[in-house]
């Protein structure tokens, strides 16, 4: 299948899409505090969804139950909403897909739960920021792995390391769609950057090695050495200009 090109009134419903999930990462992130569990987080982000006239994306894929992935700590994504409570010091990786009108927006943050230790603040940060330094080659005239360079080097200059094993996607009338978009480098510059693409670029950032493992839920992916992780993505579209963040309001 190759990359899907969206026409302008497509682009307008990714939009819209996109608007929601925004708008339901701040739903979220203010419920976020100690004591609140994972599970009503997910229930509240899916009240809104629904609320919006959306569904909730996660909800259903691959057999996945719940509407976000709550993923603390040492949890890198698809951590399973869970009568688990928060606690101050936490880091929480919340991620969210809403569909409305035939098309999807992704995006995730990680968010801090009460006060956290300084390098787990510097993980949020260079997560985000790696994003951003990504998105620097989000152009026509680029090469989809012009970002991911970008965003590998900027992570490990700051002495942290990027997950190999799950990757950014294509996005559009499926949530999943191609390229691939790993946040590492590989040999070549992969598909040339065009106009109407829309990518969910999200790196994942873990403080010390990049390994990761599935636990026997079958779905929450950890780091294989125990430390934290963090995790930052948005819904982007190639412009001819600017990348326009289809998830940030
Ligand atoms: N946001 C995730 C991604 O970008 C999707 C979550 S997987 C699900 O691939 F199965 F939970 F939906
Ligand atoms: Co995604």
């Amino acid at each position: 299948m190759p990359i899907t090109i969206k026409n302008n009134e497509q682009i307008e419903y990714m939009r819209i899409a996109g608007r929601i999930t925004a708008e339901t990462l701040n739903v979220v992130e203010a419920c976020i505090k100690p004591g609140i569990t994972t599970e009503e987080l997910n229930n509240a982000a899916e009240e809104f969804i629904i609320s919006k006239g959306a569904y909730p994306s996660f909800k259903g894929y691959s057999g996945y139950p719940a509407s976000i992935c709550a993923s603390v700590n040492e949890e890198v994504i698809h951590g399973l909403p869970s009568k688990r409570k928060l606690v101050d010091g936490d880091i929480i990786s919340i991620d969210v897909g809403v569909f409305i009108n035939g098309y999807h927006g992704d995006a995730a943050r990680t968010f801090a739960v009460g006060k956290i230790d300084d390098e787990s603040q510097r993980l949020i940060d260079i997560t985000r920021q790696s994003f951003f330094e990504g998105i620097k080659f989000a152009e026509e005239g680029y090469h989809l792995h012009d970002i991911s360079k970008a965003i590998q080097n900027f992570v490990e200059t700051n002495g942290f390391s990027v997950v190999r094993d799950y990757v950014g996607h294509g996005i559009g009338t499926n949530m999943h769609e191609p390229p691939q978009i790993p946040n590492y480098k590989l040999p070549g510059r992969g598909p040339k950057l065009v106009k109407g693409m829309t990518l969910a670029i999200e790196p994942m950032v873990n403080m010390k090695v990049f390994d990761v493992d599935v636990l026997d839920d079958g779905w929450t992916v950890v780091t294989r050495d125990g430390k934290r992780s963090a995790h930052y993505e948005n819904t982007v579209l190639i412009t001819g200009g600017k990348p326009e963040i289809l998830t940030i309001i």
